[in-house]
């Protein structure tokens, strides 16, 4: 069983947080006029150090609202849905957003909130491209929901299932089957309601945005150049050339240079490209593809800055832990109005990742948790998991938990103990019809509750077995804790 490859695709799945990570486009490009060199991945990251240890404060006077770029610099523009707009958006407005005098809202329907416009930016996709098109069954239906009485039904909608359910969309909502057509109009419509700004920002209703990070991140760049910042997911099915996009969830920023070019020399281009989207999943690739193949403008990765997940799936450790948080994703209004109180409570220092997981972290984590999935295997932060040392555990451990930490939670656990870098680990069992499939440790370098996860049964039809599966999560809660204390400030 290729048990490191399922996982991995499950990994990616999850990071993906349901945009899916394959994508056939070769079929729909057009010739292509450029090949990039493999390298095409830059990264923000150096940059990104020196102002966070720079410890610069802001005005005194204006604690959270940074005056150096007004508003008149920066557009901010939020992508949410007629489904949840005015559930989630009043959240942002009075907290990450309140700086914010003028931000554009998106959405698949026209809506006031307040003194805000929430603007339907599908109303510019021309007629003969939506109205035979099953992905806009919801948008009608939202429609007729508004002109019938029963506005109030909206919310409902957001259980309607995608209309072209295949494997790599299965479980998505109509909803999110129709967010796809909503980006490069609304890049557009950006310039349209606020053109020549400096830079052009765009988050989702579920994220949360550090709007004095946010400042101090962009003062080190010239919005003369063409810069297309976020967290960088690699699309491995764009042929021929390789290409990453920004994770829509944690946003994406376009400087002015870009946006302008794009309206001036390229105008109508989103509607040139409505007619593509269908055979797209997710209009975070789109965008980037739009980006790198009429623009020529590549992701500069902004990570761990921006970042797609919510608290509970943040690798904390040595790598995250004093770098400073412009966005992060996935987060419900409690948890962006929990961040902004962390925040304020600041006093003007630069949201942190540590500051992140005391907010979210105020008893610690656990010891065990079992059904749940602490990410120990991910790739990316694994410790090689070898033999317990017998000889200095002698008299210690059971005889019976001092076996290859593969095999039982206590070994895995006296693994994780044996490596001064280990921080938490996952013990996961499997059973192939009925048989022992194999049971494995994974130990991490990092930091993180994860989610919850009961176990899982499938059914593989080609060689007919049916697996079980379930994970149980440890960590060095004592281990973290004194960490924790030794990195309580950051120079
Ligand atoms: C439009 O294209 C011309 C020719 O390639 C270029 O010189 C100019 O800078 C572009 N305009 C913008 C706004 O980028
Ligand atoms: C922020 O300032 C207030 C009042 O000056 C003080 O009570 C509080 O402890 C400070 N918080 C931090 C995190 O420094
Ligand atoms: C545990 O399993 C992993 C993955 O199969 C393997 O790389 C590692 O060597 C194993 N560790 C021991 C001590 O057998």
């Amino acid at each position: 069983m290729n048990f490191a490859g399922w996982r991995a695709g499950l990994l990616c799945l999850l990071l993906l947080a349901g945009i899916g990570f394959l994508y056939t486009a070769s079929a729909l490009r057009g010739p292509a006029n450029r090949i990039q060199s493999p390298e095409v991945l830059h990264k923000a990251g150096s940059l990104l150090h020196d102002y966070a240890s720079s410890a610069k404060t802001f005005d005194g006077t204006t604690p959270y609202c940074p005056a150096s770029l007004g508003d008149d610099k920066i557009a901010l523009i939020v992508k949410t849905g007629a489904t949840e707009a005015l559930e989630r958006i009043p959240t942002q407005l009075v907290t990450s957003l309140r700086c914010v005098q003028h931000p554009i809202i998106v959405s698949d329907l026209e809506q006031t909130l307040g003194r805000h416009r929430i603007h339907d930016v599908l109303a510019n996709i021309a007629p003969e491209d939506k109205d035979e098109n099953p992905e806009f069954n919801i948008y009608r239906k939202q429609h007729e929901y508004v002109t019938s009485g029963r506005a109030t039904e909206l919310r409902s909608l957001s259980s309607l299932p995608i209309s072209q359910d295949d494997w790599r969309t299965k479980g998505k909502t109509a909803a999110w089957g129709l967010d796809k057509y909503k980006f490069l109009h609304m890049v557009e419509k950006a310039w349209e309601l606020q053109p020549q700004r400096d830079w052009y920002v765009f988050i989702e209703a579920d994220t949360y945005i550090s709007w004095p990070n946010l400042h101090s991140f962009l003062e080190h760049y010239d919005a003369q150049k063409p810069w297309y910042f976020g967290s960088a997911v690699l699309m491995h099915e764009h042929k021929p050339t390789i290409l990453h996009f920004a994770y829509g969830g944690s946003g994406f920023i376009l400087s002015g240079s870009v946006v302008k070019d794009w309206a001036i020399n390229h105008s109508g281009l989103a509607n040139r490209w409505d007619k593509r989207i269908s055979e797209m999943w997710f209009g975070d690739f789109v965008l980037a593809d739009a980006l790198d193949e009429e623009l020529q403008v590549t992701i500069t990765d902004a990570t761990p800055m921006m970042h797609p997940d919510e608290p509970a799936l943040v690798p904390f450790g040595a790598d995250t832990w004093c770098k400073p948080v412009a966005t992060l994703h996935h987060l419900d209004s409690r948890q962006i109005n929990e961040l902004y109180q962390t925040e304020m409570a600041l006093n003007s220092s630069h949201l942190r990742f540590k500051d992140v997981y005391r907010s979210a972290y105020l008893a610690g984590l656990p010891f065990r948790l079992d059904d749940q999935d602490n990410l120990a295997d991910d790739h990316k932060f694994a410790i090689d998991v070898i033999p317990n040392d017998m000889e200095r555990f002698h008299g210690q451990w059971e005889p019976k938990d001092l076996v290859d930490p593969n095999q039982s939670y206590n070994a895995c656990e006296l693994a994780c103990i044996q490596n001064d870098g280990c921080f938490q680990f996952s013990f996961v069992t499997t059973t192939a019809n009925e048989a022992d499939g194999g049971t494995q440790c994974f130990l991490s370098s990092v930091f993180r509750l994860g989610r919850r996860r009961e176990l899982e049964k499938w059914f593989d039809k080609k060689t007919k077995i049916s697996y079980q599966r379930n994970w149980i999560s440890g960590w060095r809660s004592d281990r973290i804790s004194r960490w924790i204390e030794e990195h309580e400030r950051c120079i």
